[in-house]
């Protein structure tokens, strides 16, 4: 068994914990929060035992195997970075760090420290239905590009218009739309197309200066692929992959709850498979097959790795374009 402990205790870390769970893989023996009694409520909403709550770092990375982090983006290098001097696994939210800086930082350390594994959890690139969409990709002519939509009205945006500041939307925390919902079609791009070779993002700032929405152009040689995703409002339309004649049409490109093949007479074919209920689990089953036999699975977590880097410049380039700078791009590392 994989023991693992996990950092942030909202929703989002339940799900992964109920996730890990159903692979049969993983056991929760600690949840680290910044104080006792927010853990020990969480700890109450979980069907387990055994369980101990800390409130340090170096409590939390003693005897485990793996940390789950879900805190609030701006601490995910910080965190990431003690576990792996500490020898254990990560596996951190997206995105996984603010700025490439830290990112380099990331690898610097686990070069010193090639034992310990370093996954982002993008959950959408493990579910099958989007190795299907990768599959299928092959079978379009002459790609002519792709529009891909993430955009749904967050009820932290609430909060934004009553006057408060939620974490997710501001700068001091790595925030705003395109470090939250535009990762998931800016990772569907990169692993669909590779690395664009410019980018341009229009947002549609807050007025602390975060963006709440916005659309982002991929350029690529041949085709560019145009990306909106926001947090202000809701969009119902589907995302799309074009070829010449046919197109691919994904419900929503990081739930993939339907995919659909459009051949070139329009005849339409639903390809994709019905998905389950926790979309964690294909992440938690492949970070757990890496863990369990690293050399077996070199190749995929090199990928996977190789994907995050990439992502992470990405978005860093686009954030670049719009002139939005976080208060961790000035630290020094
Ligand atoms: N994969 C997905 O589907 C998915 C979905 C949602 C979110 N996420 C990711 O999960 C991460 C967390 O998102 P979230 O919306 O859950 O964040 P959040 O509610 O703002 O914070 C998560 C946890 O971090 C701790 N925290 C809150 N404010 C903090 C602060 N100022 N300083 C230090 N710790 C603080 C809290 O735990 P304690 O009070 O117990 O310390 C809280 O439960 C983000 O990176 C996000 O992108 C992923």
């Amino acid at each position: 068994m994989i023991k693992f402990g996990v950092i942030g205790t909202n929703w989002i870390t339940k799900m992964f914990i109920e996730a890990a769970y159903k692979t049969g893989e993983y056991e929760l023996t600690k949840i680290y929060s910044r104080t006792e009694a927010r853990g020990e409520a969480f700890l109450n909403t979980l069907a387990v035992d055994d369980v101990d709550i800390v409130t340090t770092l170096s409590d939390l990375y003693t005897n485990i195997d793996v940390v789950y982090i879900a805190s609030p983006n701006a601490f995910h290098f910080e965190q990431s970075k003690v576990a792996i001097e500490s020898g254990v696994h990560v596996i951190v939210e997206k995105p996984t760090t603010s700025n490439p800086t830290e990112f380099s930082e990331i690898e610097r350390v686990l070069a010193q420290h090639p034992e310990v594994r370093y996954f982002e959890a993008a959950r959408h690139i493990h579910q099958p239905n989007f190795k299907l969409i990768q599959q299928t990709m092959g079978e379009l002519t002459q790609l002519q590009g792709a529009t891909l939509v993430y955009q749904k009205y967050s009820s932290r945006y609430d909060a934004y218009l009553a006057g408060e500041e939620p974490n997710v939307l501001t700068r001091t925390y790595s925030g705003g739309a395109l470090y939250d919902l535009g990762v998931y079609p800016i990772y569907a791009a990169i692993a669909l197309f590779g690395a664009p070779r410019a980018v341009q993002y229009l947002p549609t700032l807050l007025t602390n200066g975060a963006d709440g929405k916005g659309t982002a152009n991929l350029f690529y040689d041949d085709f560019n692929v145009t990306v909106l995703f926001g947090k202000s409002a809701n969009s119902y339309l589907p995302s799309e992959i074009y070829g010449l004649k046919e197109t691919l049409s994904i419900s929503n490109i990081a739930e993939l709850e339907t995919v659909t093949y459009y051949d070139g007479d329009g005849q339409q074919d639903n390809i994709g498979q019905v998905i389950d209920d926790n979309p964690m689990i294909h992440e938690a089953q492949d970070f757990a097959d890496v863990i369990n036999d690293p050399v077996g699975n070199h190749v995929r977590y090199s990928q996977w790795f190789q994907l995050a880097k990439q992502v992470n410049q990405t978005l860093f380039d686009l954030r670049s374009s719009a002139n939005i700078v976080f208060p961790a791009d000035q630290k020094e590392y």
